[in-house]
């Protein structure tokens, strides 16, 4: 069975640490805590400790992981990072790292073909999370940790929700509360150009538009026309997906009950809830940000607000839209792919 070890205390923090630290050694994988979601981590240069990830998390082969540094200056020992964008990724790492912030790189011959799905490149980011970054630190060693949830699925914001979704699959899960911001990384791929380098945000996340944009010329992935777009593996259409089907509002007003149906309210600020709230008897309301329609939290509570949910029994989860402004981006983001098509 899967154990849970809390962090909060200084004695039981570093019995966790150790604990962890000593799977990872001896090839296993462990939850951990990072400052988006929890991750399931392994060590990263070991192909048959990577392959234990895929095989719990169900996940198919080509969808690459994300190797997270013990330190940002351990960069070049995982990627041989190009002269023409070297002095933009040190910009970025310096501003970044640690940090939500992923780049996709050229990766280096010691990182495993089973960790960048065969591909020539590799993900890297480091974690602020202060218990990840000690566990890592401790291992000494690159952590291959994509989310700690099955193949598809909502990811975990919380032990909790981690061990809803991977109990006794894996041996640990270290817990850390609530993660800070919610939401997986920004994930960057940088290509030189003159006079700016462009940044093509290839996963919107808690690093915004607005917070790159000093860096270079900032394209979204989905705004790329086809022959231009770098590969993107694992950013299937259908993500982050409860089991109840969701769908995604254009506006407040779109909503008409169908008779004998049954709903949940997935809303942002909870100021629609008047005009909700007599068109069906709804099984479940949760709101992002009452009253306030703070994205930041709009974005720390999506996750938790979704597995709630999914759990009423409704026929259907209704989301309101939120701002793209932001971090509104990545939200919209994972609510367009958990209202895709499966
Ligand atoms: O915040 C996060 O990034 C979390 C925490 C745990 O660090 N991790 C995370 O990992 O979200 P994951 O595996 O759920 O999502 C990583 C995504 C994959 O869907 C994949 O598409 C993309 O990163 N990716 C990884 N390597 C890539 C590569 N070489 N080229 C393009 N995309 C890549
Ligand atoms: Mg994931």
């Amino acid at each position: 069975n899967t154990r849970i070890l809390h962090t909060d205390e200084p004695q039981a923090y570093v019995q966790a640490v150790a604990e962890a630290v000593n799977l990872l050694q001896a090839g296993e994988v462990v939850a951990l805590p990072t400052e988006t979601v929890y991750g399931l981590a392994a060590d990263a240069l070991n192909a048959n400790a990577v392959a234990k990830i895929f095989e719990v998390k169900e996940r198919p082969s080509f969808d690459p992981l994300i190797v997270h540094l013990p330190h940002k200056k351990d960069l070049e020992d995982v990627a041989d990072v190009p002269e023409d964008i070297l002095p933009v990724v040190k910009k970025l790492a310096e501003k970044f790292w640690p940090g939500p912030l992923t780049m996709i790189l050229p990766k280096k011959a010691c990182v495993p073909d089973i960790v960048t799905s065969g591909m020539p490149t590799v993900a890297v980011r480091a974690s602020m999370n202060r218990v990840f970054n000690k566990v890592a630190r401790t291992f000494d060693r690159p952590l291959a940790a994509p989310s700690a949830n099955k193949f598809g699925s909502i990811s975990p914001t919380s032990a909790a929700a981690v061990k809803a979704e991977l109990d006794g699959r894996i041996p640990l899960i270290l817990d850390d509360g609530a993660s800070l911001h919610g939401v997986e990384s920004t994930i960057i791929k940088i290509e030189a150009s003159s006079p700016k380098p462009r940044i093509i945000i290839m996963r919107p996340g808690p690093i915004t538009q607005d917070d790159l944009k000093s860096y270079g010329v900032v394209v979204l992935l989905k705004n790329l026309k086809q022959e231009n777009k770098p590969e993107a593996p694992g950013l299937l259409e259908s993500h982050y997906a409860p089991r109840t089907p969701l769908r995604l509002l254009e506006s407040p007003e779109d909503f008409i009950p169908e008779e004998g149906k049954t709903y949940a309210l997935l809303s942002y600020r909870g100021d629609a809830d008047d005009g909700y709230a007599d068109l069906t008897d709804w099984k479940g309301v949760h709101v992002l940000s009452p009253g306030k329609g703070k994205l930041v939290e709009a974005a720390v509570r999506l996750f938790y607000a979704l597995r709630e949910l999914d759990k009423v029994g409704a026929d259907e989860i209704i989301a309101e839209p939120v701002p793209t402004q932001g971090v509104g981006l990545a939200v919209m983001d994972r609510l367009r792919r958990a209202s895709a098509k499966r």
